[in-house]
């Protein structure tokens, strides 16, 4: 386990914004996951919320949620378009986790310094679970992409957002591995594409 806000980079967390999946727990007790970016600057570490979204509510609610590294593109599109089941959780040292998580850290917002969409965050504690090291794919980091294009899709129904689902598909398909295109077929799916 790691407690220390200096080794946060042993975590996979590092300067610039950190795409992960971020689970909240409702006051009903219902986990939430949501790909969220983490923006690290130095020392300083925040979120940029917009309302609107579970994730939003319970953060409020309970100021505190666990933030999941993952390079799974299946599970961006899945968390940022719909649900997961109840399976795809674990409790580790008391906090609900992504079962595939490669490590995963808890952090809390001051209730006193928090600004309602751009809470600044405390790191609480985090643990390593695997390390897994790959080469850069293009057709990852586009499903990536593709999926903030989707929920901004979503969010604002601009046509924009789906010309850039199609031009990334293409890349997808030449560079990405099935996974990728897995991703990229459920994200048709479930924007009805
Ligand atoms: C890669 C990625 C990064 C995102 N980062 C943020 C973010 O920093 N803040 C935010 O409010 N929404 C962000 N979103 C959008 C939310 O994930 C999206 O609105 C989601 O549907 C919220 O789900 P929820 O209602 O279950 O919380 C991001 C989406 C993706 C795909």
């Amino acid at each position: 386990m790691i407690y220390d806000p200096d080794e946060i980079d042993q975590l996979g967390i590092f300067d610039g914004i950190n795409e992960v999946i971020v689970i909240t727990v409702s006051e009903e007790g219902l986990p939430n996951a949501a790909p969220i970016g983490i923006i690290k600057k130095d020392t300083i570490l925040s979120l940029r919320l917009f309302t609107g979204t579970h994730t939003y509510e319970n953060i409020m609610a309970a100021r505190e949620f666990v933030a999941n590294i993952t390079h799974d593109p299946l599970v961006f599109v899945e968390t940022a378009l719909g649900d997961l089941d109840g399976d795809r959780f674990v409790r580790r040292d008391g906090e609900i986790i992504l079962k595939d998580a490669e490590s995963w850290a808890l952090f809390r917002c001051d209730p006193l310094r928090v600004d309602i969409s751009m809470p600044k965050i405390e790191f609480v504690k985090g643990e390593v679970l695997r390390k897994e090291f790959r080469a850069v794919n293009r057709g990852t980091n586009l499903v990536i992409e593709a999926a903030v294009a989707a929920t901004r899709y979503v969010a604002l129904g601009s046509e924009i957002y789906l010309d850039e689902i199609v031009r990334i598909r293409r890349i997808v398909g030449r560079c990405g591995g099935p996974r990728d295109v897995k991703a990229m077929d459920l994200l048709d799916k479930l924007l009805d594409l």
